[in-house]
């Protein structure tokens, strides 16, 4: 590679600027997993006046939103995502009133707050289910739910050769009022969270009723859990077996992406536009409250269904989650699935981690596919991550993502560079994957461990006493907040330098271009605001050998520290202003 490089951007877009007005279009949303963010009674585990109280952090962060994983009544088999009580908060996060004081803080920072929707399932201790198992089948308690007869001579085989997610049979067969087994219930998560049958119309109206409910109460948005899971294939007929990335067996097709759940959505589009002032087709529609699609869906195309105009505002580029540490592989990811959005009208969302995978900074301290082998959890006696790796690619994954035209989803902890605890002893584990796998599968517990907020106190800060329901690793007290905040080079300040440079060139609604000129390994583009007078160069050099940066090339900053000659080392991405005539 010469010592100066001669770029040129293809004049054709991949991606046109749109005006900046209608916020999620181009917002970066913070994800909080409520139980380890921020504890405040000691107990723990975090809660909603831990987060109000830090609430300020994220404002000067830089962030838009945040969106809380579910706080309300649950027993906890799945951290929440088993709920008992859709219109209350479980004690263990505090009360109603918390959320509300929640709510009107965040608004006061400026920071819009979403919340989860539960709407696949319930917990098994909710009203509805535990009428569900006492009534005789055929009635109308039951049809809440996927109750069905066994096969076999005296019903004792399941009905279909569905498998649950975390592991096992889908089906679980109850006992009826008489003492003997009975019908079969589908779980396609835990055998504690039950799925609705949303044919039924009393599961649709309750579950509108439950999104005004809390609407009502001044959220601005729902994340909708399992989006393509709610409506099954009608008949519920066998599925077929495929390996997960994992290796892991699921069945799969008839309880995914079935064409109803579109009707749903387009429901609940209209449900929403009612409280959105400026309503469907104004052109300001900065109030927006919003839905943002959960949809582990495949291809591009089939997953921008559910962002047509008429349906969510949003849906997680999963694809982009999933892609290897490897130029060619995510050139193609962004400009295939940005297209295949723009095509329905709809924004990108951006996503590199959440409480379902291994984070992003242990991920890419594997080899280049390795890492998403490891996409299930990682134990002691697995190969470990390089974590200097890791945590240096995820810089520069963190700038190429923050860099891109659409909203972006960060997972708590990630702006302190946190990689995955890979060393927990198993007997502390509590998703049920671990278990419901035959302790094969390690589970999601090492991505959701209490975040450090202060290195030289009892866990780490995260509340006022030693406890944390997952042990800390020692790693985390060097990645505490009060050993990064205000210090140059931290991946918090680096974070909060991306948000706010995002912010000030308008890259979240630039139109993004295709660069030539650099080896195939770097991955290079150009984020240009409507009116074309800057131009970014995203530079992420992926390849062995330090690449050049084009002459005169202003650096506004970059992943990790160039090269004394200016170069961009490999792993280091770097944003930095063109002049417009190139
Ligand atoms: C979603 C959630 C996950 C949960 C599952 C079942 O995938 O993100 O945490 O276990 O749904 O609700």
């Amino acid at each position: 590679m010469p010592d100066a490089v001669v770029v040129r951007v293809d004049p054709e877009p991949i991606h046109t600027a749109s005006a900046p007005d209608t916020w999620w279009r181009h917002a970066v949303i913070y994800q909080i997993y409520p139980r380890s963010w921020a504890d405040s009674d000691g107990d723990g585990i975090g809660d909603l006046p831990g987060i109000t109280e830090r609430l300020e952090y994220l404002a000067r962060l830089g962030v838009d939103a945040v969106w809380l994983s579910p706080f309300y009544v649950s027993p906890q088999n799945d951290g929440g995502y088993d709920v008992a009580d859709y219109r209350d908060v479980d004690p263990v996060f505090g009360r109603l009133e918390d959320a509300d004081k929640l709510i009107a803080t965040a608004h006061d920072y400026g920071l819009r707050i979403i919340i989860d929707l539960v709407p696949n399932h319930s917990s098994s201790e909710h009203p509805w289910f535990q009428a569900a198992v006492r009534a005789a089948p055929g009635g109308r308690e039951r049809a809440r739910y996927i109750f069905r007869d066994g096969k076999g001579a005296s019903g004792e085989l399941p009905p279909n050769n569905w498998l649950s997610n975390f592991g096992g049979p889908g089906w679980t067969r109850v006992t009826e009022a008489d003492g003997r087994l009975g019908q079969w219930y589908l779980h396609i998560f835990d055998v504690t969270q039950p799925d609705f049958d949303w044919n039924n119309d009393e599961v649709q109206a309750e579950m509108e009723a439950v999104m005004r409910f809390w609407l009502d109460r001044g959220i601005d948005g729902f994340r909708i859990d399992v989006a393509h899971g709610l409506v099954k294939r009608a008949g519920l007929p066998d599925g077929v077996t495929r390996q997960q990335p994992t290796g892991e067996p699921t069945s799969s097709q008839p309880m995914w992406d079935q064409p109803g759940v579109h009707d749903i959505y387009r429901s609940w589009r209209r449900l929403l536009n009612s409280y959105n002032a400026s309503g469907p087709d104004a052109e300001i529609a900065d109030e927006d409250r919003i839905l943002c699609a959960e949809a582990w869906v495949h291809p591009p195309e089939a997953l921008a269904r559910y962002v047509r105009p008429d349906e969510l505002h949003q849906s997680f580029n999963f694809d982009f989650l999933l892609a290897p540490w490897l130029a060619p592989e995510l050139r193609e990811v962004i400009e295939h699935t940005l297209r295949v959005a723009d095509h329905v009208g709809a924004p990108q969302t951006w996503v590199l981690s959440n409480h379902d995978v291994v984070r992003y900074a242990t991920r890419l301290g594997y080899p280049a596919r390795a890492g998403l082998l490891r996409l299930s959890g990682i134990g002691a006696d697995d190969p470990q991550p390089d974590a200097a790796l890791g945590l240096r690619r995820a810089r520069a994954a963190a700038a190429v993502m923050l860099a891109l035209p659409g909203s972006c989803y960060l997972y708590q902890g990630e702006e302190l560079g946190l990689p995955d605890a890979t060393q927990l002893p198993d007997e502390v584990r509590q998703d049920p994957t671990w278990r419901r796998s035959g302790y094969t599968q390690r589970g999601r517990d090492g991505c959701r461990v209490p975040l450090p907020w202060l290195a030289d106190s009892p866990s780490y800060g995260f509340g006022p006493s030693a406890r944390s329901w997952l042990p800390q690793p020692p790693s985390f007290r060097e990645l505490a907040v009060d050993q990064q905040d205000g210090v140059h080079g931290s991946t918090l300040e680096l974070y909060r330098a991306y948000l706010s440079a995002r912010r000030e060139h308008g890259l979240g609604h630039g139109g993004l271009y295709r660069v030539d000129g650099y080896p195939d390994d770097v991955l290079a583009l150009v984020n240009a605001p409507a009116d074309n007078d800057r131009l970014i160069l995203i530079l992420a050099n992926l390849g062995p050998d330090p690449v050049p940066l084009p002459k005169d090339a202003q650096i506004i900053v970059a992943s990790n520290p160039l090269t004394d000659d200016g170069r961009v080392p490999t792993d280091v991405a770097v944003w930095a202003a063109l002049a417009p005539a190139i």
